[in-house]
């Protein structure tokens, strides 16, 4: 931006003078709202904070609440009384700057526009948001989830410092505690595992065991259903990634499950979405085409189309082809090998850490009806057994 446009923008407001329009939160529901007036309120009172050299024991028990009443002057968009509480805010900021996320960035991804609703990631029951940009998903948690991560985050972030943020973990970026109503709600914020703009059509859960591991019907009937390990092996389904991005992959996936075990987690999956670049390039023009056809059936009401304007000149970057991506903002992509029969766009990554292998076992103790699933998995295997079979299994998918 020049100086000339500011200037000239500023000239524009003085000369048709309008109310001016407060910036607002506005989200469907009330929660996200609340989230985005909190994450918006975090950052920029960290921009305030130092960056200490180095992070204390007291940090990572650390956390910021602010109570906010008779929030009146967006009554519509926001509920008059709220709370938020942030965790161990250091510690995430320290994170994000590990995982190479700018504090600015991430609040304009969360706050720009609403956080949108989102099914495509994780197991059912909890409910996910993805950032309007999809860079970051939104995971409402329980307050379990919030004690097991106050558990591991200590351990958890000497990993980070070590793997320098290379690592097929989830990338923890923020958890809060919001408080509407006397209901409390929690939530952790995750990079996405899948790209910001390349779609996938196709995604996997995987454990590596087959008891009860393949897509109910229901599940099946979804626009993008998540399948599992049976279905991939009766799918036939390869991965096609050459030699040096599988011993890489692999080496961060070792690395990482040995970790998981040593915190003795379990249950955790691999999550594997694929982009087809050639369907993706064909439902593209389809969708254009369906937006042409659209305008041609309006009446126009003589408003035409704006003239294109001569390229976004804001943006520098290079605009993308088709099957590129940024492997500073999509992380985890993973492009198919010469001798795949599509070309491809792989993105995988470790999701669901946070069930302890205690925690399991004292529900499975507790609900002694149980007949499978958990009740029969838990004594059979422990989380060190849990972590070599899903490694193992992962390495079969590879080749
Ligand atoms: C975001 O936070 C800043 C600093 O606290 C504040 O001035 C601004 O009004 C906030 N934005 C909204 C829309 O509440
Ligand atoms: C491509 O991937 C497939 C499946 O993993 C593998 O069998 C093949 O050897 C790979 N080819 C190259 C050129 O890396």
């Amino acid at each position: 931006l020049t100086l000339h446009t500011i200037a000239s923008k500023t000239k524009t407001k003085k000369k048709h003078f309008v109310a001016q329009k407060v910036k607002l939160f506005r989200a469907s529901d009330p929660l996200l709202s609340v989230l985005m007036w909190g994450v918006n309120h975090s950052i920029n009172e960290l921009s305030h904070v130092q960056i200490p050299i180095m992070l204390m024991p007291d940090d990572f028990k650390a956390y910021s609440k602010i109570k906010v009443d008779n929030h009146l002057f967006n009554k519509e968009n926001m509920p008059s009384h709220f709370k938020f509480k942030e965790y161990c805010p250091l510690v995430f900021r320290n994170l994000r700057e590990r995982f190479s996320i700018d504090d600015q960035d991430f609040l304009n991804s969360l706050t720009r526009s609403s956080p949108m609703n989102s099914e495509a990631q994780g197991r059912s029951g909890a409910r996910f948001h993805t950032s309007f940009d999809k860079r970051y998903v939104i995971k409402t948690i329980s307050s379990e989830d919030v004690a097991e991560m106050h558990n591991i985050l200590k351990k958890y972030h000497q990993f980070i410092v070590e793997c320098h943020g290379n690592t097929l973990l989830p990338q923890f970026l923020g958890m809060y505690r919001l408080t509407v109503d006397g209901d409390e709600t929690y939530m952790i914020v995750t990079r996405n595992v899948f790209s910001h703009r390349l779609s996938v059509y196709k995604k996997y859960d995987l454990k590596g065991s087959t008891v009860a591991r393949e897509a109910s019907d229901k599940e099946k009937a979804k626009e993008l259903p998540t399948y599992k390990d049976n279905d991939f092996i009766n799918d036939g389904q390869k991965i096609y990634i050459d030699g040096e991005n599988k011993k890489m992959f692999l080496e961060k996936l070792r690395k990482d499950v040995e970790f998981l075990a040593q915190l003795k987690l379990m249950d955790y999956s691999l999550l594997v979405g694929i982009h087809d670049v050639e369907r993706a390039e064909q439902e593209e023009v389809e969708s254009e085409d369906n937006e042409a056809e659209e305008e041609g059936e309006s009446d126009g009401g003589g408003i035409g189309t704006p003239p294109d304007s001569p390229s976004n000149t804001l943006d520098s970057t290079k605009p993308l082809s088709p099957g590129e991506f940024d492997p500073a903002i999509d992380v985890y992509a993973i492009k198919s090998n010469d001798s795949a029969p599509r070309k491809e766009i792989y993105f995988m990554a470790i999701i669901d850490i946070l069930q302890h292998y205690d925690a399991k076992k004292k529900a499975a103790h507790a609900a002694k009806t149980v007949k499978h699933g958990a009740g029969a998995e838990i004594s059979t295997v422990n989380p060190e057994q849990y972590s070599k079979r899903f490694y193992d299994f992962i390495t079969t998918i590879l080749s």
